[in-house]
């Protein structure tokens, strides 16, 4: 009997102590009203460079199908051709993604920035999907192509009477592609998205915090988030990055490794909201929700939205069929 006490209480300190440090430190739901503030959906889905567990990244079905699984927001990656065409690419070359090999023997190893957007045209951006995932290939995604900036807005902005899908930019390398922020903008302006019907439907994120003091004085209006990555967080020390995202941004987008506790729950106390990446397992949802994440990136909107409770069954074939691939 004293045994079964003893191993009860060390079972009890062995859970409760991690679980209460945990709500100590970073109270479920504390990120909700910050969100509420910026008309941000609470927790949100971000469909990571589209729905890109199921198709090519930042390609046509990649999006349609996260528009199909009503993902929160779609997210790409802004990069720009030689000649000036904005585009939605991850990478800073082309090597993993498109037959840049086979098309421009010798190019692999250039960054994108050195292609013009005729020759970006000529590659095949789909079937580097089905060699890598046999198990989720599909004829439809050969030949796909890059994605212009435009043609990824006009996915988003296709709209049905009770769903519109936000957009959540980030300005990738910003720092090769000058005057990208303000091309951006104006474009995005130009197109209605600054206007506050929109409000908490768009969002701009970077790593580098010169673009978003750019994006700040250009557009205001927008929220902002500071993305770090594990080594920004290792070489800066994650109490400064926040210090800084909080003159900069509204809230911050860590890696998921700093999911814990004692990260999330600072973040929120500067008022912040927070997304982590890439967020795809069952079981990293479960963890990172109680820790207090706002939201994920993830490359799997269609298991977030289960996750979360916004739908109940999601039927992936019949998706695929409703957006023709
Ligand atoms: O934008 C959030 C996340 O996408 C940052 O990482 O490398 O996938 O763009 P990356
Ligand atoms: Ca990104």
């Amino acid at each position: 009997m004293k045994l079964l006490r003893i191993v009860v209480i060390v079972l009890l300190l062995l859970v409760g102590l991690p679980v209460g440090g945990s709500l100590l430190m970073s109270p479920p739901s504390a990120g909700q009203n910050i969100a509420a503030e910026l008309s941000i959906p609470y927790p949100a889905v971000v469909a990571h460079r589209g729905a890109s567990w199921d198709a090519p990244e930042e390609t046509k079905p990649a999006y349609l199908l996260a528009r199909s699984i009503r993902a929160e927001f779609l997210e790409m990656d802004l990069q720009r051709s030689r000649d000036g065409v904005l585009l939605a690419f991850h990478d800073d070359t082309l090597e993993r993604t498109t037959n840049v090999a086979e098309i421009f023997p010798g190019r692999e190893k250039q960054t994108i920035d050195r292609f013009s957007w005729f020759e970006l045209q000529r590659l095949d951006a789909g079937s580097w999907f089905n060699k890598a995932h046999p198990d989720r290939a599909r004829d439809s995604f050969v030949g796909e192509k890059i994605l212009r900036f435009e043609d990824f807005l006009e996915i988003a902005e296709f709209t049905t009477d009770d769903y519109e899908p936000g957009i959540y930019i980030e300005t990738k390398a910003a720092s090769r592609f000058p005057g990208i922020e303000r091309q951006m903008v104006n474009i995005l302006r130009r197109r209605g998205w600054m206007e506050e019907s929109r409000r908490g439907r768009i969002i701009f994120q970077s790593f580098e915090h010169e673009s978003l003091a750019r994006l700040k004085d250009l557009a205001p209006e927008v929220p902002r988030v500071y993305l770090i990555g594990s080594s920004m967080a290792d070489e800066e020390g994650f109490d400064e990055l926040l210090e800084r995202a909080s003159e900069l941004a509204e809230g911050v987008g860590p890696v998921g490794y700093l999911a814990w506790p004692w990260y999330t729950g600072p973040a929120h106390r500067k008022g912040l909201l927070i997304h982590h990446y890439t967020i795809n397992a069952k079981w990293q949802m479960r963890l990172l929700n109680f820790f207090g994440s706002d939201g994920f990136f993830t490359d799997r909107p269609d298991q977030l939205m289960l996750y979360y409770g916004k739908d109940d069954h999601i039927d992936m074939r019949a998706k695929f069929q409703q957006i023709g691939y």
